[in-house]
């Protein structure tokens, strides 16, 4: 099997999204809208009523201005607090020093670095007790070591890999604040070091297997933590991102490590200059090991966690969980990178109560073609099926999977402006896919990266949305449209117009919708946009909340600066939100100087000030109403 000799099938000559956008719109004005075979009929206020929805969604909160104070600013009427932050104990270890002279021993007692998704799993059903499931998605190692990046060695990369993964603690409400349960026994950090099973087709493929593992099914750690999902059964989705970054080629990149990234170039984290295996010359196979979702048992401490392989290796976003209509299991995905794909997988069997077993090991993968009429369709990965086929170099399914973006490439997707989060609507079942943005538009010979065709386009980003045909979530036809287009409806130039009706916002990212059907939308414009001429007007990064049936948006939540604001979840009694705030204090860089921590911002101890100081930290807020109420009361 030659897999790595492979040339690339270079048929990433699909349109991109933007031009079918283009397409539709001047087919739209041609034809009156006579044209669009597949309108797309959102929700109605009627459907909205019948389902027991509140007239008024938003009337709960009064928005809160854009802001670019060094805080976190939540509207009147609602308290904040600080549930755990980089460097805290996940349980009775070592606490977290200010000078950042933790070992990499005690990072791995710690909770990570860089907070991205996360969920709150009850324990008992209980909304005072539970336990939150948070992702680290990477290290800003200019805070992370006392020195920075100054000298490197053995115990920085150690530490640095003990701050990425995933971390596990048990939290409990008490006198109406949340602290983390010490000792706990569910307590567990997940590292880029922690012996972790690969199952599904591409387990045990000769291209998995290394010089560490001839079994090809059990691979060290998972990185780059990004978004997640959750299961039916109660298991944590979390997923693989920007894996590439890790990779040093040292040599001429094969074509597979060139359509994901791994090249001369990359590997900033430093990591395969003490951890051989991160180096591409030396191990050609290990980066074959990341780029999948991984599931966790946040129940079953000791149980080992698993990269499902059926759901594709790609830089995945997040992992969205839904069920068919006959109860399959259907898992929606993004590629988040410029002229990347959406994905979703469908189990072979229906899921019939209990643990899940296989049901995300057998299915099948597809990718998402959108079409200018307004309809859409899902394309089956498998191997076999033409073109996926031996006479386009494709070998069998793992290869199918291992190489994902190359067979979507082969069956013509439509490139997207970088998906990120995913979320189905509670009720009507409309999936909505954030699309953060993309500022320049490509052509086929060069997908915008070498400034051949430097049009600015999609620069703030927009959501799309979707409905499955029949209303159910395995059909394999679709109709969509664009719920927001970001930016200001006041700007003339088009690139940045958008169409918000309410508070203004740019680079969605997070997406979730509460039990009510509202969608929360938190942004990341990148540090080095943030605040310049042209993202002025939104302020520091943010959470808003819309209603899908008016589309009127409010921001409801401001974070420090140099923050993102990502990761979402609630009580089931909805009376605390918990949302995650990622490198507050980031330089345009993402690495800071470690002369200068403070540099940028001081968050969290400059606002709760039984914090230590010394250095930013990524942290996890609780969000409760100061009357006791539901957050997410009507
Ligand atoms: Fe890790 Fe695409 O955000
Ligand atoms: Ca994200
Ligand atoms: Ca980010
Ligand atoms: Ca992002």
């Amino acid at each position: 099997m030659k897999w790595r000799d492979q040339e690339v099938s270079n048929s990433s000559f699909a349109p991109t999204f933007a031009e079918i956008v283009d397409a539709r719109r001047r087919r739209f004005l041609s034809l009156g809208g006579a044209g669009l075979v597949m309108n797309f009929l959102p929700w109605s206020v009627a459907a909205a009523a019948r389902a027991g929805r509140a007239a008024h969604p938003l009337a709960s909160f009064a928005s809160i201005p854009a802001s670019f104070e060094d805080k976190v600013i939540v509207p009147a009427g609602f308290v904040i607090d600080i549930v755990h932050a980089w460097g805290d104990p996940v349980s009775d270890g070592p606490a977290f020093r200010a000078d950042a002279s933790n070992t990499a021993e005690e990072q791995a007692q710690q909770v990570g670095m860089h907070h991205d998704g996360m969920h709150f799993f009850p324990l008992d059903g209980r909304s005072d007790h539970g336990l939150l499931v948070v992702n680290h998605e990477y290290t800003d190692d200019g805070l992370l070591h006392a020195d920075g990046m100054k000298t490197w060695s053995a115990e920085k990369v150690a530490k640095s890999m003990a701050a990425h993964g995933v971390s596990i603690v048990e939290i409990r409400l008490q006198d109406g604040r949340w602290q983390v349960v010490r000792p706990s026994r569910y307590a567990r950090r997940i590292t880029a070091a922690t012996p972790i099973a690969i199952s599904g087709p591409a387990a045990g493929a000769e291209a998995m297997r290394t010089a560490a593992d001839a079994s090809g099914r059990l691979v060290l750690g998972t990185l780059n933590n990004c978004a997640m999902g959750v299961t039916p059964w109660g298991t944590y989705l979390t997923c693989e991102e920007n894996f590439n970054g890790y990779f040093k080629a040292s040599r001429t990149p094969t074509p597979l490590e060139k359509r994901y990234g791994v090249s001369e170039k990359t590997a900033g984290y430093r990591w395969h200059e003490f951890e051989e295996r991160f180096d591409a010359e030396k191990h050609p196979h290990e980066a074959n090991r990341f780029g999948w979702v991984v599931e966790i048992d946040p129940f079953r401490p000791e149980s080992r966690p698993v990269k499902r392989t059926a759901l594709g290796r790609f830089k995945h976003e997040g992992a969205f969980v839904t069920l068919a209509k006959d109860r399959r299991i259907v898992v929606y995905m993004g590629d988040d990178e410029r002229f990347e794909y959406i994905y979703k997988y469908v189990s072979k069997k229906p899921w019939r109560g209990g643990p899940g077993g296989d049901l995300l090991d057998e299915g099948t993968l597809y990718v998402a073609r959108f079409h200018e009429d307004g309809s859409g369709e899902w394309l089956p990965l498998v191997y076999g099926q033409r073109p996926l086929t031996a006479e386009n170099g494709f070998v069998d399914q793992a290869d199918v999977l291992i190489r994902t973006r190359m067979a979507a490439d082969a069956v013509r997707a439509t490139r997207m402006d970088r998906p990120e989060w995913i979320a189905v609507h509670p009720q009507s079942g409309e999936v909505y896919c954030s699309l953060t943005n993309n500022a320049r538009r490509g052509t086929p010979e060069s997908p915008g990266l070498n400034g051949a065709n430097p049009r600015p386009e999609n620069l703030y980003g927009h959501i799309i949305r979707w409905r499955e045909q029949g209303g159910d979530a395995a059909s394999l036809r679709f109709a969509w449209d664009i719920f927001i287009l970001c930016g200001d409806p006041a700007q003339e130039a088009p690139h940045r117009k958008g169409d918000i009706r309410g508070d203004l916002f740019a680079s969605p990212d997070g997406l979730w919708f509460d039990p009510q059907g509202r969608l929360w939308i938190q942004t990341d414009v990148s540090t080095s946009a943030l605040g310049n001429a042209e993202h002025a007007a939104f302020g520091n990064n943010q959470m808003l909340v819309a209603d899908p049936t008016t589309k009127e948006v409010r921001r409801f939540l401001v974070g420090p600066r140099g923050c993102e604001v990502t990761g979402i979840t609630a009580t089931p009694d909805g009376k605390t939100l918990f949302v995650n705030i990622q490198h507050p204090g980031e330089t345009p860089s993402e690495r800071s100087d470690p002369e200068r921590p403070l540099a940028v911002s001081s968050w969290p101890a400059n606002q709760f000030p039984h914090l230590p100081g010394g250095r930013p930290r990524s942290a996890t807020l609780a969000i409760r109403r100061a009357d006791g109420k539901p957050v997410l009361a009507a």
